[in-house]
């Protein structure tokens, strides 16, 4: 096996280019999706296979993507044995309709012929490295035979220095992206094994130990007729199970290679039997759906297994297998097959133009799904199953420390007062690639929260796993049930926002804030002198999903502010307090969604610096809410007026004096302290979305940033 010169060739390399690539990839909100599909003895004609991999691209479209593609196998015969010997690939840029359209234009393909056995694969493609194109899209391939096809999420940094090997190895490219390297990577192999008998999943396992960087990877092969290989690291994928008939076993144990070596030298993977791998017992009928979001799958089957980093599944004559190369101190010995609680109407848009509008208006129930059966309102007390063999460990430790991204690090910044108020510890707040580009010092006594929505960010992710290794407790809050951040940390509250289709994060940064107050709160459970200050947050949270309905209430008002906004290049946001957090999630909500400049700006910051930017033409929203900031608040928007600026101003609608003395208010109304940040962000989400509909975008399926599309953004998973 021709192996380890491809080693040596790029090892040394991986290890200069570890210090010069950015210290880790960064997570976008829009992603790419993966979705392919394996009927094994169930018939299903081309047309039926075509149509179930489409709409699983359909189910993957909120994301955000700029191209997509398809490969199944070719070939018009009889016996689905021989078109599995040839691979046809459909690729199109712009939407899952226009593939669609390019699949009805095919002349030569046979809608009719049926197949007993085959995989199909499917992804939508954000461009990362070369333009949106056909040839940049995915599935890539091998050669121009189609020996080997792939579809990848992520990135892989080291793709240069492989790409280079393998072109001094003969094997010609034809487009920009790193992913063709690892088809033409698992061609090499191919090329190179010792003898006919290696599996595709060692073929692939091979191929994995030459990739640097994040990916979710799905295989087909015309060499394997009717086999899928799918592996990950650093990105989500899950195979969805279906068949009529019990399954083997409700396990999976993972396959590790053995360590002891063949005669030929080479490492072999331990005899599959009906205990080491899933399949139906009594009859063979079985169908596997592979995916990088439930979401695509949920329609199909509600039983799914959910795999590790460096996991390699392979689906080889209906049997599914997961393998792994050595075994690890803490490794779980095998996969479950969990059954997904979501419902598919849960993510559908209903009467909604958009998940993101839908997602706004569900707060009134999200929120009270974050609190079900954790809080008592009639006794005040507070319960977190996910927490209690660790509370006393929490309590006992030296520091709090908040990390993650994008929104869901708002929500740290947004509970951060409370947090310390409660529970009398430093409160330190983290962006994940910041804290990791700083090799920030952690320590056994500290307690790091990992704070996200999927549970899947790479950099809060990879934080994780850095601050374990520093021996800190790790505590998880997350809306993904199975995500990788759930499943690696010690402990953790899962939000229950329920699924969050919309691009722009909405309701999982509302629950992520009730689910860090709830933990403050029962921090301090036996204080005896913050009883007072718990029973006041504790009712207030009572009654807090009334008062959001009647802050979604003002939806038509805000609509009217944003046709007045909507032509504007730039929007500053200002607040202080417990609404500085929602100055920045504002701002972020506008960037995101309507490709407006928008700034949060803290309202004690103003006069060193921003004001310059304020004067009559710029428009200003400024938070100002009846609490221990409200005089500084008001000095604030004095600043802002001297300077003829005309602040749009969200406030208590009983604050008489703001409303007196600012031209133009969105009236909220008043809850303790610490929450009304849950009802002040509401406006910014309305506002954000309205803007963003005039301005003409499509916020359920959102097009390329622009300018992105050349490689500057690295867009890894949602
Ligand atoms: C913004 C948004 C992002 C995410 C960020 C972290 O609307 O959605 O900023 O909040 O990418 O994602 P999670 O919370 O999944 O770790």
């Amino acid at each position: 096996m021709q192996i380890k010169p491809v080693l040596s060739l790029v090892l040394p390399l991986l290890a200069v280019l570890k210090l010069f690539t950015p210290s880790t990839t960064t997570l976008f909100s829009s992603a790419p999706g993966i979705f392919a599909y394996l009927n094994y003895h169930v018939p299903r004609t081309r047309r039926d296979i075509l149509e179930i991999l489409l709409k699983g691209l359909r189910r993957l479209e909120y994301r955000g993507y700029d191209s997509a593609g398809v490969g199944i196998d070719g070939g018009n015969e009889k016996d689905w044995e021989s078109n599995a010997r040839s691979i046809t690939l459909i690729k199109q840029r712009g939407k899952v309709q226009a593939l669609d359209e390019e699949i009805n234009k095919q002349q030569d393909i046979d809608m009719d012929v049926e197949f007993d056995v085959h995989l199909g694969i499917a992804h939508t493609r954000w461009a990362t490295h070369g333009a949106p194109s056909p040839v940049n899209s995915h599935p890539h391939r091998s050669d121009k035979s189609n020996e080997f096809i792939v579809i990848h999420n992520g990135i892989i940094t080291n793709y240069k220095d492989l790409r280079k090997f393998l072109e001094s190895k003969g094997y010609e490219f034809e487009s920009e992206t790193d992913t063709e390297t690892i088809a033409k990577l698992v061609k090499y192999m191919y090329d190179n094994r010792e003898s006919d008998e290696i599996s595709f999943a060692t073929l692939v396992e091979r191929v994995t130990q030459q990739l640097e960087g994040a990916f979710a990877l799905v295989f087909k092969s015309v060499h394997y007729p009717g086999e899928a290989v799918v592996t990950r690291r650093g990105g989500p994928l899950l195979i969805g199970v279906k068949s009529d008939h019990k399954l083997s076993t409700d396990h999976i144990p993972i396959l590790y290679r053995s360590s002891g070596k063949d005669k030929k030298g080479c490492t072999t993977l331990p005899r599959m039997d009906q205990d080491t791998c899933l399949f139906p017992v009594d009859e063979k009928a079985v169908e596997y759906y592979f995916a990088s979001d439930a979401s695509a799958v949920i329609e199909h089957t509600n039983r799914v297994i959910f795999l590790e980093d460096d996991d390699v599944a392979a689906v080889s004559e209906g049997r599914l297998s997961i393998h792994r190369i050595k075994r690890t101190a803490g490794d779980h010995p095998a996969r479950a097959i969990q059954t997904l609680q979501m419902e598919l109407q849960q993510i559908m848009k209903g009467n909604y133009s958009a998940f993101m509008q839908k997602e706004i208006f569900e707060q009134p129930e999200s929120v009270v799904n974050t609190m079900r059966g954790r809080v008592n309102f009639d006794d005040n007390t507070v319960t977190l199953g996910g927490l209690k063999d660790h509370i006393k460990e929490i309590q006992r430790c030296r520091r709090l420390i908040l990390i993650a991204c994008g929104t869901s690090y708002h929500a740290g910044v947004a509970t951060r007062q409370v947090l310390e108020e409660l529970t009398e510890l430093p409160v330190m707040v983290e962006l994940a690639s910041d804290f990791l580009d700083r090799n920030t010092p952690v320590f056994r006594d500290d307690v790091c929260f990992f704070i996200s929505q999927s549970g899947e960010t790479a950099d809060s992710l990879m934080a994780l796993r850095y601050c374990k290794e520093q021996g800190a407790l790790t505590v998880g809050v997350t809306n993904t049930v199975g995500s990788s951040i759930s499943r690696e940390t010690d402990c953790g509250v899962h939000i229950n926002a329920g699924p969050e289709i919309g691009v722009a994060s909405t309701k999982a940064y509302t629950s992520q804030f009730v689910a860090l107050i709830m933990f403050a709160l029962l921090m301090c459970d036996d204080r005896i002198s913050m009883q007072p200050r718990r029973c006041e947050i504790i009712q207030g949270l009572r009654i807090l999903p009334d008062l959001i309905k009647e802050v979604l209430s003002l939806d038509d008002e805000i609509q009217k502010l944003a046709q007045e906004l909507y032509q504007q290049k730039s929007v500053l946001i200002m607040g202080r307090g417990y609404h500085y957090a929602t100055c920045l999630e504002g701002a972020l909500k506008i960037k995101e969604i309507t490709y407006m400049h928008s700034e949060g700006i803290l309202a004690g910051e103003l006069k060193h610096g921003p004001l310059a930017l304020v004067d009559k033409l710029m428009p200003v929203i400024m938070i100002i809410m009846r609490d221990h900031t409200y005089v500084k608040c008001q000095n604030a928007l004095q600043q802002v007026v001297a300077r003829q600026g005309r602040p749009i101003v969200i406030c208590d609608r009983d604050d008489q004096e703001t409303i007196n003395n600012s031209s133009r208010t969105i009236k909220v109304p008043h809850c303790v302290d610490c929450l009304q940040g849950v009802l002040s962000v509401i406006p910014l989400q309305l506002l954000s979305f309205h803007l963003a509909v005039l301005r003409g975008y499509d916020v359920s399926n959102p097009p390329p940033r622009p300018g992105c599309s050349q490689g500057s953004t690295v867009t890894l998973f949602a």
